[in-house]
């Protein structure tokens, strides 16, 4: 098991496969992109599968979660997710996608043993997009959607981020798609990760803005913390159901007493929280012969050490070093 010192239990592991991407969300990078990881730095399709095997069969990990950057840019991914559906005991696997791409491998990823996918979609309207993400790709995205639920990866969640100025007044249009799609929207609040530190507690769009925008068109009815368990979203019944929207208050009305997570980036290095100001390396113990027992003891004592909470609203919060883009979200 891998257990903290606040007795919190993580089953749920977010892999990040690499820290590129091809949009250039105002809210995440620079416009000139970032620093990427060197090549060899990153963990190879094996390492990455025996690290994931080492976390299902020796620590009690029950979801895998693969994120990026941008995952889909992985030239590996489907076979990282076949190698992973055949392990023992199976994982759940869901992956975490600007959804470029996607209406390519939609198929393939599902035959591989995919069950899941999350979308990132902040807008309805090409030129917001086109603003928020510096890229000409919003019809890309809307294909990848739809492939996906054709696919059958169900559910198909939306992560929507609300921007001032940009689409914060966008919250009743995009939820009412949404259910016309039969896609399940989440809105998530703005978190202090940008790599550029532009982030400002003023500025954000907060769960309450959200609901109170939506609550103008609909009427939302509170799921309660037993349906939630360890999910960073809270959900509200919309209209009586049976569709439902989510908010990710991770500023406003942090989860993390409940968190279930455990974080590898792609360079194999363990994140107890999103906001972990230390790192633990596996890939150094990967790459000098380490076994698996070994690995998973620097892994239990990695996130013993995890911290209580994000601490955001703390005097003392500093932002991670690694913008979210290399953390994978
Ligand atoms: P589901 O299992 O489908 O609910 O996935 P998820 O919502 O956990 O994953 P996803 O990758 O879609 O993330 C949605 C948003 O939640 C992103 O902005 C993530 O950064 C954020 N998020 C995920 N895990 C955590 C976490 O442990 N803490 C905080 N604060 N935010 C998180
Ligand atoms: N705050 C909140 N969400 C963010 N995302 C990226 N950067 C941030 C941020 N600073 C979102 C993406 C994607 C998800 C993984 O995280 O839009 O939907
Ligand atoms: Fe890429 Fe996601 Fe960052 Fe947007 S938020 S630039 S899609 S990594």
């Amino acid at each position: 098991m891998l257990l903290d010192s606040y007795g919190r239990t993580a089953t749920d592991l977010r892999v990040s496969l690499t820290d590129r991407c091809n949009l250039r969300c105002t809210y995440c990078m620079p416009e000139e992109g970032l620093q990427w990881l060197a090549k060899p730095d990153l963990l190879t399709d094996e390492e990455i599968v025996r690290l994931v095997d080492i976390a299902v069969r020796e620590l009690g990990v029950t979801e895998v979660r693969f994120t990026g950057g941008e995952p889909l840019l992985r030239p590996g991914l489907v076979g990282i997710v076949a190698a992973c559906a055949a392990l023992e005991p199976r994982p759940q696997l869901s992956l975490t996608t600007n959804g470029i791409g996607l209406e390519r491998t939609a198929g393939a990823l599902r035959d591989a043993g995919l069950d899941r996918v999350n979308v990132s979609l902040d807008t309805l309207d090409p030129g917001v997009f086109q603003r928020l993400t510096r890229r000409k790709r919003h019809a890309d995205v809307l294909r990848g959607l739809a492939a996906a639920r054709e696919a059958g990866l169900r559910p198909v969640k939306i992560n929507a981020v609300l921007m001032p100025g940009m689409n914060d007044a966008e919250a009743p249009d995009l939820l009412a798609w949404a259910m016309e799609h039969e896609y399940e929207l989440r809105f998530i609040e703005q978190m202090p990760l940008d790599a550029q530190h532009g982030w400002q507690r003023d500025g954000m769009i907060t769960a309450g803005d959200i609901l109170a925008s939506l609550r103008t068109r609909f009427t939302l009815t509170e799921e309660g913390e037993q349906a939630r368990g360890s999910a960073p979203a809270e959900r509200w019944l919309v209209d009586g159901g049976p569709h439902r929207v989510g908010v990710i208050a991770s500023v406003t009305r942090p989860f993390c007493r409940a968190c279930d997570r455990t974080r590898l980036t792609a360079d194999g290095q363990v994140r107890t929280c999103l906001f972990a100001t230390e790192e633990s390396d596996l890939r150094g113990a990967l790459r000098t012969g380490a076994s698996d027992e070994r690995i998973a003891a620097l892994w239990r004592t990695a996130m013993w050490g995890k911290k209580a909470g994000a601490g955001i609203d703390d005097p003392s919060f500093v932002q991670p070093q690694r913008p979210m883009s290399a953390i994978g979200g």
